[in-house]
């Protein structure tokens, strides 16, 4: 099996990938996910260990990488950010210095993305942004991955994103713009994804020949979308912007009646977790046309490879 050699370190961000890394990545997913449905599993991980730090709530993220390090042959370690000493004081430099003398890689879950970044200068080895207040880059991966075994192909593929501008869709734009997918982000004004990011993949797509566009009109975004995405309105963390959050994002809701307004054969997309019938109407997220846990399955496929890529010496 083919397992890529990357030329960075760390995935700290998708913008850390180049194409062709990420459709390496994508070959290795199709093969690790191919045979784990018939219970293959390969040790490419043997005896190697995974500090996982979660200063977040995690189901998809620590369940997927606990079980793919296990099915790679290695061993993860659940490091709750509460317990740790960084809690207490102990800096990121230290503790990245300290648990690179143990470990093979290290995954965290953190709120500012300084800390990821941080984080990835100190440790001396591979350390995996899972989840950080700016980008979710293992998520869109998955994601598109999950597109990707469907289409074999990307020109051509429009994505809308419907909602809140967050770390989510701030990956998913760079991830888009890196593979040449069409990508329509719908939100108010105030909840627009990072406008650095925007810039910098605005650039990307230039290079790739595809487009992102950014609108307040979710009937516009929607209408020759193949895939039609959203997340929670309210990030880990943002609990008291609630009340404001909800009511700028209240047009900006999966519903039957805006899938009407685009493609017969579109697909609905969500990371997960969902709240069902805030951001995205129940019955959508049940219906024939929801791809949410083939989503969330591909996390478990996408991490294996990553993991492969980034720690198999
Ligand atoms: N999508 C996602 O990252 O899920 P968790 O927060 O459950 O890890």
């Amino acid at each position: 099996m083919n397992i890529p050699k990357l030329k960075n370190k760390d995935l700290v961000t998708v913008s850390d990938l180049s194409r062709d890394e990420i459709m390496a990545i994508f070959r290795l997913t199709a093969r690790l996910k191919a045979d784990a449905r018939r219970g293959k599993h390969h040790d490419f991980l043997y005896r190697k260990s995974l500090a996982m730090i979660f200063e977040k709530s995690s189901t998809r993220t620590r369940v997927s990488f606990e079980t793919g390090v296990t099915h790679l042959g290695g061993h993860a370690l659940f490091l709750d950010g509460n317990d740790i000493q960084l809690r207490r004081g102990e800096t990121i430099v230290d503790t990245a210095k300290v648990l690179s003398r143990y470990v093979d890689g290290i995954m965290i879950r953190t709120f500012s993305h300084d800390n990821v970044v941080k984080f990835a200068r100190s440790a001396t080895v591979p350390v995996i942004n899972g989840l950080s207040d700016e980008h979710h880059p293992c998520q869109a991966l998955a994601d598109f991955f999950t597109i990707y075994e469907r289409e074999k192909k990307f020109r051509g593929i429009h994505l809308a994103y419907i909602g809140d501008g967050n770390n989510v869709a701030n990956s998913l734009i760079q991830c888009a713009a890196i593979l040449g997918i069409n990508i329509s982000i719908a939100c108010p004004k105030q909840y627009e994804p990072d406008s650095f990011i925007v810039d910098n993949a605005r650039a990307e797509a230039a290079r790739s020949g595809s487009s992102l566009v950014i609108t307040r009109d979710p009937e516009a975004a929607v209408k020759n979308a193949h895939y039609i995405y959203t997340d929670v309105w309210i990030s880990m963390g943002e609990e008291k912007k609630a009340a404001a959050k909800k009511k700028a994002l209240a047009k900006y809701k999966i519903t039957r009646e805006l899938l009407a307004k685009g493609r017969a054969d579109s697909r609905v997309m969500h990371c997960l977790p969902a709240h069902r019938d805030e951001e995205i109407e129940g019955a959508v997220l049940d219906s024939g046309r929801s791809i949410v846990f083939d989503e969330a399955e591909n996390r478990l496929h996408v991490q294996k490879a990553i993991m492969c890529a980034l720690m198999k010496k």
